[in-house]
C-alpha cells in the first residue's frame, strides 16, 4: 500500500483490513451438541463451520480476524492455535496430509479474540470490537451463512473504497422469509448489482417489510457504526441490533459517515443457523467432494427411493 496516498485519507476511509466474526451465540438451537461444544465448531464434513469464515475472510485479503467470542468458546482458540502433541504425533506416523489439515488453520490468519460478557444482540457483539478495530471500517461475517466465494465479501469492499460509508449483502427471499431476517428498502444504482439502501427493519412481518432483499450475514462497516452503536436501544427480541444502528446511518449524510449500500447476491449460500439448513449444507458440501461423492451419491439415491417407497 502506498502510504502517502493512505496518510491523506480522511478518518475513516482507510482500507478494509479487518474482520469481525461474531461468535459469541449460546446455540441453544442445537442443544444438547452445544452444550459443551460451541456452535461454530460444529463440522461441515470435516472441518469445523467457523473455518469456512475466515478462509473467506483471508481469501479477501483480511489477515486480522477478530473473533467475539465468551464462556465455553476455548476451543475455537484451540482450534486457531498450534497443536504441537497432535503434529509431532502425524509427524511421527509421516502423516503429511493429516499434519498439513492440523496446521493449516494455525497458519491461516492472525486471530484475536475478545469477550462478550452478556449477551445483548449481534450490535452489542460488534460494539466489543470497538478497541480492536479503531477509526477504520471492517468487515463482519456471520458464521452461520456460508458463502462459498470471496467474490461477495471483495465486491462489498471495492464499493465501501468507492462510495464510503457501509455496505451490506443482499439476497433477495420468499416473503414468508422476511421475517427471519433483516430487511433493506432499495434504490437502484448505475450498477446492476449495487444499491442504496434507504430503510432497514430487523425481522419484520411480511406486510411491513420494505422488500424481499434481506441481509445475509456479510457486512462491511464504517467506523461511525461504533458511536451510533452506543446509543441503539434495545430493538427485536430486546437485543442491540447492527441493523438498527445501519439503519440510522443509511439516514444520515455521507460527511457523518453515513450511505449504507447493498451488493446483491446472486450465488450460493448455505444457512446452518438451524438443524435442516444445517444438514443440508453438510449433505451438499460432502456431495461435492471428491473423496465421498462416489461413496456417498449412490446410497443418497438409494435413501431417496427407499423413503418415497415407505
Ligand atoms: C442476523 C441479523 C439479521 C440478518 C441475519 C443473517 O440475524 O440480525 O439482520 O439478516 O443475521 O443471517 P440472526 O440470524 O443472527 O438472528
Amino acid at each position: 500500500m502506498n502510504d502517502s496516498i493512505d496518510q491523506k485519507r480522511p478518518s475513516g476511509s482507510a482500507a478494509v483490513t479487518k474482520a469481525v466474526v461474531p461468535a459469541a451465540g449460546l446455540g441453544t438451537r442445537f442443544l444438547p451438541a452445544t452444550k459443551a461444544t460451541p456452535k461454530e465448531m460444529l463440522p461441515i464434513v470435516d472441518k469445523p463451520a467457523i473455518q469456512y469464515v475466515v478462509e473467506e475472510a483471508v481469501a479477501a485479503d483480511l489477515q486480522d480476524v477478530l473473533m467475539i467470542t465468551g464462556r465455553s468458546k476455548r476451543s475455537i482458540e484451540d482450534h486457531f492455535d498450534r497443536a504441537y502433541e497432535l503434529e509431532e504425533a502425524l509427524e511421527a506416523k509421516g502423516d503429511d496430509a493429516r499434519l498439513r489439515s492440523v496446521r493449516e488453520s494455525s497458519d491461516l490468519a492472525q486471530v484475536h479474540y475478545v469477550r462478550q460478557g452478556e449477551p445483548r444482540g449481534l450490535g452489542h457483539a460488534v460494539l466489543c470490537a470497538e478497541a480492536h478495530v479503531g477509526d477504520n471500517p471492517f468487515a463482519v461475517l456471520l458464521g452461520d451463512d456460508l458463502i462459498e466465494s470471496a467474490d461477495l465479501l471483495r465486491r462489498m469492499i471495492e464499493v465501501r473504497e468507492r462510495h464510503g460509508g457501509s455496505v451490506v449483502a443482499l439476497m433477495e427471499v420468499e416473503p414468508e422469509q422476511v421475517s427471519l431476517y433483516g430487511c433493506a428498502g432499495i434504490e437502484p444504482t448505475d450498477e446492476d448489482d449495487v444499491v442504496t439502501v434507504t430503510d432497514l427493519v430487523e425481522k419484520p412481518a411480511p406486510e411491513q417489510a420494505p422488500s424481499r432483499w434481506a441481509i445475509i450475514g456479510r457486512y462491511v462497516c464504517d467506523p461511525e457504526v461504533f458511536p451510533v452503536l452506543h446509543e441503539t436501544p434495545p430493538g427485536r427480541g430486546g437485543e442491540i441490533q447492527l441493523t438498527d444502528a445501519l439503519r440510522e446511518l443509511a439516514k444520515r449524510d455521507p460527511e457523518d459517515g453515513g450511505t449504507v449500500h447493498g451488493v446483491l447476491f446472486r450465488g450460493s449460500r448455505y444457512d446452518t443457523g438451524n438443524k435442516a439448513d444445517y444438514i443440508r449444507t453438510v449433505v451438499d458440501f460432502a456431495c461435492r467432494r471428491p473423496d465421498l461423492a462416489e461413496e456417498l451419491l449412490p446410497w443418497l439415491r438409494g435413501f431417496v427411493d427407499r423413503a418415497q417407497r415407505s
